[in-house]
C-alpha cells in the first residue's frame, strides 16, 4: 500500500515507517519536524501529501499532559483541527482506511472493583487525599479503595486533561468520518510506549524517557506518589506492527477502537527500579509527590486488538528495558 504517516518523524512515527518497510508498503511521511511547513493543519498542502495514497496513519499531535493552561489552544490546534483538516482531505480524496493515534488517557481511570459495590467508575482523586499520602481511588459510594482491573474498549470516555480531551475529539472525529464517508477508521489506544528513540529533557515526555534522562545524567529517578501506580508498558516495535497491522486487518468496517498494551502490568516504581540496574544508576526515590492531572493505574484489556488485528506483542519489558539505553536520540520535543 502507499501510506501516509503523518507525524513519521517522532518517535512511534519513525519505528511505524520502519514496519511499513519491512512489510513493503511505500510511505510518506509528513512532518513538522522534519519539513517545517508541514502543518497538520494546512488542508492544500495535505492535499498535495494525499495525493496517490492508499490509506493514511495519523500519529502527528501535540504529546505529553500539558505544562499548564497556557497549552490549551496548541493542544487544540494540533490535536483537534489537525486530525479534522486530514479527514477532511481523505475524504475527498476518497480514501478508504484511516488508522489514527489514541491514547488510553481517553479512559481516565476507567473502572475498578468496590468490595460492597461491584463494578465502579473511578473518580477523580482529591487534593485533600493526594496530599495525605492516600493515593488509592476509592469508591463513589462508600469510599473504601477501589480493586484496579482490565479496561476494554467499551468503557466510557472521561479525560482528565487537556490532552486527553483531544484524543476523545480525535476518536469522535474519526468515528463521524468513518461513518459519512464508507470508510474505515482504527483508533488505537496506545499505552505507555517506550523503546528505542524515546524523546528526552522535556516536560512533554512519559515517565520511562523521564527516568531515562535522569539515569543518563547520573540522577536517581524520581517516583512521585509510593510507586504503586500500574501501568502497562509496551514497546514501540510492538506498537508499530500492531498499527501497520491495522490497515489492512480484514473483517473491520466503520470506527473501531482498540487498545494496544503488552497485556503485562507493572508499577511505576518496579520500572524505575529496573531501570536504575539495568543503566547503572542511583536507586530511584519515591518523593510522595503527586500530579492532579494523574490517574493512579490504568490498564488495558488488549485481547481485542489481539484477536482483530492477528499481533501479538513480540517484546517482553525485560528485554524492551534492556535496549533503552541504546538506540538513537529523538531529542527534545513537544510535537511527534
Ligand atoms: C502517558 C503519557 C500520555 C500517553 C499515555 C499512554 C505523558 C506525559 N503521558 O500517560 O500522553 O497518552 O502514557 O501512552 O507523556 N511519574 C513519576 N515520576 C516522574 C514522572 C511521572 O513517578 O518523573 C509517574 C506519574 O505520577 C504517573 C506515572 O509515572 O503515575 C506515569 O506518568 P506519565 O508517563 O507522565 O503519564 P501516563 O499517565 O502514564
Amino acid at each position: 500500500m502507499r501510506v501516509l504517516v503523518t507525524g513519521g518523524a517522532g518517535f512511534i512515527g519513525s519505528a511505524v515507517l520502519r514496519a511499513l518497510a519491512a512489510g513493503g508498503h511505500r510511505s510518506t511521511s509528513y512532518d513538522l519536524a522534519t519539513d517545517p511547513r508541514d502543518d497538520i493543519v494546512d488542508v492544500d498542502r495535505l492535499r498535495a501529501a494525499t495525493a496517490g495514497q492508499d490509506a493514511i496513519i495519523h500519529l502527528a499531535a501535540k504529546v505529553g499532559l500539558g505544562v499548564d493552561l497556557s497549552d490549551l489552544d496548541g493542544y487544540a490546534r494540533h490535536n483537534d483541527l489537525g486530525t479534522a483538516a486530514v479527514l477532511r482531505v481523505a475524504a475527498e480524496r476518497s480514501i478508504g482506511r484511516v488508522v489514527l493515534a489514541s491514547s488510553m488517557v481517553v479512559y481516565g481511570e476507567g473502572t475498578a472493583q468496590c468490595p460492597q459495590h461491584g463494578t465502579v467508575p473511578v473518580p477523580p482523586r482529591t487534593e485533600d487525599d493526594l496530599a495525605r499520602g492516600m493515593f488509592e481511588p476509592r469508591c463513589p459510594r462508600c469510599a473504601e479503595p477501589l480493586r484496579p482491573g482490565l479496561v476494554a474498549e467499551d468503557t466510557g470516555f472521561d479525560p482528565r486533561n487537556v490532552y486527553a480531551a483531544t484524543k476523545v475529539q480525535t476518536e469522535q472525529l474519526a468515528a463521524i468520518w468513518a461513518r459519512e464517508s464508507g470508510g474505515t477508521a482504527v483508533g488505537l489506544r496506545y499505552h505507555n510506549v517506550y523503546g528505542p528513540g524515546l524523546p528526552r529533557d522535556t516536560p512533554y515526555a512519559g515517565v520511562a524517557a523521564i527516568f531515562r534522562s535522569a539515569l543518563l545524567a547520573g540522577r536517581a529517578p524520581s517516583v512521585f506518589e509510593d510507586g504503586g501506580q500500574r501501568r502497562d508498558f509496551v514497546h514501540v516495535d510492538d506498537v508499530a506492527a500492531a498499527t501497520v497491522a491495522a490497515l489492512q486487518a480484514p473483517g473491520l468496517t466503520g470506527y473501531t477502537a482498540l487498545n494496544i498494551g503488552s497485556g503485562t502490568i507493572t508499577t511505576i516504581g518496579e520500572v524505575a527500579a529496573r531501570m536504575a540496574m539495568i543503566m547503572n544508576g542511583p536507586a530511584p526515590v519515591i518523593t510522595g509527590h503527586y500530579r492532579l492531572g494523574d490517574v493512579r493505574h490504568i490498564t488495558a484489556d488488549s485481547s481485542a486488538a489481539r484477536r482483530l488485528l492477528d499481533w501479538r506483542p513480540q517484546v517482553t519489558l525485560e528485554q524492551g528495558l534492556a535496549t533503552l539505553d541504546q538506540g538513537l536520540d529523538q531529542g527534545p520535543a513537544g510535537l511527534a
